[in-house]
């Protein structure tokens, strides 16, 4: 099958805005990043947005930029980790292209996430109100709840322990195998 768009998800952390512009470079393709587009658009950082005018607004823009990229040919878009469970998004990317799943678990996500401080759904990590206890059972909780998207991607990646780079060549091979990448 001949594909012209890859979205690439996973949980906060994983990865996304890191191998989105590698991959679409090896394959010579344009590559986007929602939050980073959200960012450019707004001025403002995710969460600023989230604070001052909700996450509401922020899911309404999330979802237009995923509409216009949608559209467009021979696109990598590393979504946000929750943008496949809002609105009709996870319809319009299994309609438009292939879902790429970077996998991880609950203990690695949460090291990753731990010490960062741009990440709305875990401010509390910041003002130490969440225990690291309460941290991780919020991930494995937002991680279930997304289960049900993230299982039905094409090309499920798992990323733990493996760096980058070999990350990319296993995903690039996958895509190579299972589809017809024009370019
Ligand atoms: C979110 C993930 C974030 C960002 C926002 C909400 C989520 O993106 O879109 O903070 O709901 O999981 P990353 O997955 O790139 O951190």
């Amino acid at each position: 099958m001949k594909i012209t768009r890859i979205y690439i998800t996973g949980f906060m952390g994983s990865g996304k805005s890191t191998l989105g512009p590698i991959v679409a470079n090896t394959i010579g393709w344009n590559s986007y990043d929602i939050d980073s587009e959200i960012e450019k658009r707004t001025g403002m950082k995710v969460t600023e947005i989230f604070k001052s005018k909700g996450e509401k607004f922020f899911r309404e823009l999330e979802s237009s930029i995923l509409d216009e990229h949608s559209k467009e040919l021979e696109v990598v878009v590393s979504l946000g980790g929750g943008t496949i469970a809002y609105n009709n998004n996870f319809d319009i990317i299994k309609k438009t292209g292939v879902l790429v799943y970077l996998k991880s678990s609950p203990e690695k996500i949460f090291l990753r996430l731990k010490h960062k401080t741009d990440r709305p759904l875990f401010q509390t990590f910041d003002n130490l109100i969440l225990s690291d206890e309460e941290a991780l059972q919020k991930i494995k909780r937002l991680l279930s709840e997304r289960e049900k998207y993230y299982r039905n991607a094409d090309i499920i990646i798992d990323i733990d322990g493996i760096s980058v780079g070999r990350t990319v060549d296993r995903l690039v091979r996958e895509l190579k195998k299972k589809f017809q990448i024009v370019n």
